[in-house]
């Protein structure tokens, strides 16, 4: 037995200060920036949402204006960049594409790495602008539909909808999916924030930093777990299948998608808000979502009355996320862009942060190994 202390899954430790986001995993709160997520989530807009979690600053106006015009400039990509997606979206997951477009992105960056916290940010808004096009890109590459160039008439998420369903949203689905912009658009250090924090930490490029964190959500653990819990309505099939197919799935000690949090132990809050567009749009859709909203709504409360106040496993923003993601025509093997695309700002503004007092991440391991094995030439070996 050894006296090394290993912290699993790194549960409970912390492993930089930092000024961006606050998760209160008790009383189920969440900032950005000292902002609570309800007013933001209402108030707010994501492009000054990414303002916000990049200055540190609600802008004026004027400086808004401007951050916005700089996002627009920035939609655009390269015939090369369109061509990786042209060949790889059809059949790879949207992801592997994602992060393969990007690395090309880095590519038309003369000087990919700076120490420049300014210089960063602008990389940051081209990565950001950039990202919702390539998503958009792939998941209409998917469908074997044309790509949609941006609309410079219309804001970043709603411009990324269009881009992707071919359709201008109306109002209501403006705000929703600018509401699930702004929810996804930052969660402290999750499993995905690391990764890029990890590779930042070597001194490799924002770029690099970005990949790393794209390729780190897309397991069902973490971005993935939107789709999975769609996956897991669809086969529950009807709303009264909800409660047999739970108490089967949790006596078989299988996990529900979409519920629990290493972090909260109430409610999430990102949750609670999408619930509530959840509710509005019950009974309101075609019947094929209706059901997935009827199901999701109760299948949360029989969650809730099984695991919730005893077990502290509550709905997490990707369990009501997947119908909403349905009822804005977005399919659930594209629900990932969305999330990608939105927490890009989360990862840069992390990169950056990171960089103003940087360390290599280099944890330790307790080998369980042997040592001193005598090396036998490979004719003796038996
Ligand atoms: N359904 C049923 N049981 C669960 C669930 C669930 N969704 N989540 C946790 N548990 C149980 C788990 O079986 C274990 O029970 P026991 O102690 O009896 O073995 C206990 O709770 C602890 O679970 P854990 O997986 O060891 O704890 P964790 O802190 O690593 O869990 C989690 C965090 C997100 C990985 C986990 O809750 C989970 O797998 N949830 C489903 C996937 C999911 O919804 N992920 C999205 C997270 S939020 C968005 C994001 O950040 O990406």
């Amino acid at each position: 037995m050894s006296g090394n202390m290993i912290h699993s899954g790194l549960e409970g430790v912390y492993i930089e200060k930092s000024s961006i986001c606050k998760v209160d995993g008790e009383k189920g709160k969440l900032y950005y920036r000292g902002y609570c997520i309800e007013d933001l989530a209402e108030k707010s807009t994501y492009e000054e949402v990414c303002y916000l979690i990049l200055y540190n600053k609600l802008p004026k106006k004027k400086e808004l204006e401007e951050f916005s015009e700089k996002l627009k400039r920035e939609r655009t990509l390269s015939k090369e960049v369109l061509e990786i997606i042209k060949n790889m979206a059809a059949k790879a997951h949207v992801l592997d594409t994602l992060r393969t477009a990007m690395s090309a992105i880095s590519a038309d960056d003369p000087e990919p790495y700076s120490a420049d916290e300014s210089v960063n940010i602008e990389k940051a808004i081209r990565i950001i602008a950039k990202t919702a096009t390539i998503s958009a890109a792939i998941g209409r590459t998917k469908k074997g539909k044309e790509i949609i160039q941006p609309d410079n008439s219309l804001d970043h998420s709603e411009n990324f909808l269009y881009m992707l369903t071919g359709n201008k949203p109306d109002r209501e689905k403006t705000k929703l999916i600018d509401v699930m912009f702004i929810l996804h658009a930052e969660h402290s250090s999750n499993a995905s924030t690391f990764g890029a924090l990890v590779a930042c930490s070597t001194l490799a490029d924002i770029y690099s930093a970005v990949v790393a964190g794209e390729a780190t959500l897309k397991g069902p653990l973490h971005g993935g777990a939107d789709e999975a819990a769609v996956r897991m309505m669809e086969s529950i099939g009807d709303p009264a299948n909800t409660e047999k197919y739970i108490d089967e799935a949790l006596a078989g000690k299988k996990k529900i998608m979409g519920f629990g949090h290493r972090v909260y132990k109430a409610y999430d809050p990102r949750a609670k808000i999408l619930k509530r567009y959840l509710d509005e749009i019950d009974g309101n859709d075609e019947e094929d979502i209706n059901k997935l909203v009827r199901i999701a709504l109760t299948a949360e409360k029989i969650m809730i009355e099984r695991l919730g106040k005893s077990h502290g496993i509550w709905p997490n923003v990707d369990f009501f996320a997947g119908p909403l993601y349905m009822h804005m025509g977005i399919k659930p093997e594209m629900f990932d862009t969305v999330f990608s695309s939105s927490r890009t700002v989360g990862w840069c503004a992390h990169v950056i942060e990171y960089w103003k007092d940087n360390k290599l991440f280099r944890p330790l391991e307790e080998y369980t190994g042997k040592t001193d094995l005598e090396y036998i030439p490979i004719e003796q070996r038996r």
